[in-house]
């Protein structure tokens, strides 16, 4: 078992991700009695302690929500180094501060152009002895410059010391995929191709890109949330069992499922881009980067042979939610001669913004008549999260937990899947913002439609 750390430094101490998440969630940790040791912010903004302590209130202020107790404690923990990144003396400062910390987490809260730089001065300044890296995503382009990244890294850090964060595997309903699947032994029997038709992921959100137009230009939907919260869902949901609680063993289990999914082709993919979008500051006037996506992946194992699964995301849809629907077969004969829809018998896990799960089933009307009705049973229902994931992942990188951030051999298999489809090898739809995304994806889902609306199912 790794030991605790002894302090957390980050990179990146005044940028928007600081801001919005490694407060709010730092402060949660001290609330929750997991973070005491020192916390070193560094950017290159001339700031006193002062100065960074008051910007640290005002992002939790902004973003979440202020606990004085907790915030004067987090305060006394804080430090903060101001420096180019390129300059030695910025390392030298920091191996100072650091005093007599031997398992330092270094978190890199940067755009990865800069990752280079700030490995090498961490190692040239001693402060890589003993120390964990956690970066963020996106990890690397494509599968060529995720292997030039891994490789960067593993120059100063080996694999088991590298946590490459995917928020979406600290979110607590996609740990309660697997939790469900495998702490209720009803379910493994029915969890394959004999059982289940279809599979269908939506992640939808009723926001555009809005301030984020150059980020985003130059990723778009495939790269920002398929090859990573996505393709992690799907891990969760149709992996084997792990072979036990350890951390590799469930990660081992999701890169089996994932090196079995088939790379995409063309033709399992419509991309739209909603209308406006390259109106939005920071976009190419005449970009095709898509802001929606539906893809269909197959998966090549004995267990999922012939069962398709449907991926939909996209900004400027009708909704913010994100669901997952597993569709069971419809009865083998027609006993009753009724109109059955298709999701008429399901599982539907639902993971924001609050968290479900029903059983989907006909039921008979009361009466001679043998018609029945829609019915869903719901096992589970929970207004939202209870601890945001970068709490829950910043809390396991001081303790050294690896499961739920993406080994090396995981984000391999990632992009394998995603790589044929990137750039423009498929035709960009445009789409009417507050809609469902291109026509095209009706014909793509064809008699597995129609496609989950996740407001129908809201509670
Ligand atoms: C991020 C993406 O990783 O995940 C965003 O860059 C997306 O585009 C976000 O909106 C969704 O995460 P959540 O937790 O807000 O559903």
């Amino acid at each position: 078992m790794a030991e605790d750390a002894d302090a957390f430094v980050f990179f990146g101490a005044t940028g928007d991700l600081a801001a919005k998440q490694i407060f709010p969630a730092l402060q949660i940790l001290v609330a929750n009695g997991e973070l005491d040791v020192p916390v070193i912010g560094v950017a290159d903004a001339p700031w006193s302690l002062e100065e960074f302590t008051a910007h640290a209130r005002r992002a939790i202020e902004e973003h979440a929500t202020l606990d004085e107790a907790a915030f004067a404690t987090l305060s006394g923990l804080l430090r903060y180094v101001s420096g180019d990144y390129a300059d030695t003396e910025t390392f030298t400062t920091l191996r100072t501060e650091l005093g007599a910390a031997e398992r330092p987490v270094h978190y890199l809260a940067i755009p990865p152009s800069l990752f280079e730089v700030v490995a090498s001065g961490l190692a040239a300044s001693g402060c890589t002895d003993g120390a964990r890296i956690v970066v963020e995503k996106p990890f690397g382009r494509d599968a060529g410059s995720a292997a030039e990244l891994n490789a960067l890294l593993h120059r100063y850090f080996s694999e088991d010391r590298i946590y490459r964060i995917d928020h979406y595997l600290g979110k607590d309903p996609v740990q309660n995929i697997i939790y469900t699947r495998f702490a209720n032994p009803i379910f493994e029997p029915i969890w394959n191709r004999s059982y289940i038709r279809a599979i269908q992921i939506t992640m939808a959100e009723e926001f555009g890109v809005e301030a984020r137009g150059s980020f985003y230009d130059s990723v778009g939907t495939i790269r920002d949330v398929v090859q990573n919260h996505l393709l992690a869902v799907v891990a969760n949901l149709c992996m084997e069992p792990p072979a036990g609680p350890d951390s590799d063993a469930i990660r081992d289990a999701r890169a089996m499922l994932l090196k079995a999914v088939r790379p995409l082709t063309p033709a399992d993919v419509v991309r739209g881009q909603y209308e406006g979008y390259r109106d939005t500051p920071g976009v190419a006037a005449g970009s095709t980067t898509e802001t929606f996506a539906a893809i269909r992946l197959a998966i090549d194992t004995w267990r999922w042979s012939g069962v398709p699964i449907f991926i939909r995301s996209g900004k400027h849809l009708p909704e913010t939610a994100t669901e997952i629907m597993v569709q069971f077969h419809r009865p083998p004969a027609d006993v009753f001669r009724e109109i059955v829809p298709p999701t008429s018998s399901h599982l539907r896990i639902r993971v924001s913004p609050d968290i479900s799960i029903g059983l989907g089933m006909r039921m008979k009307q009361p009466g001679d008549r043998m018609v029945g009705d829609e019915v869903e049973l719901r096992l589970s229902e929970q207004p939202g999260s209870v601890l945001p994931p970068y709490a829950r992942l910043l809390g396991d990188a001081l303790r050294g937990a690896t499961e739920l951030f993406t080994r090396e051999d995981l984000v391999d298999a990632q992009w394998r899947i995603i790589e044929p489809i990137l750039g423009d090898v498929t035709p960009i739809y445009r789409y009417r913002p507050g809609s469902w995304g291109p026509d095209e994806t009706i014909g793509m889902i064809g008699a597995f439609g129609p496609w989950n609306d996740p407001r129908t199912t809201a509670p």
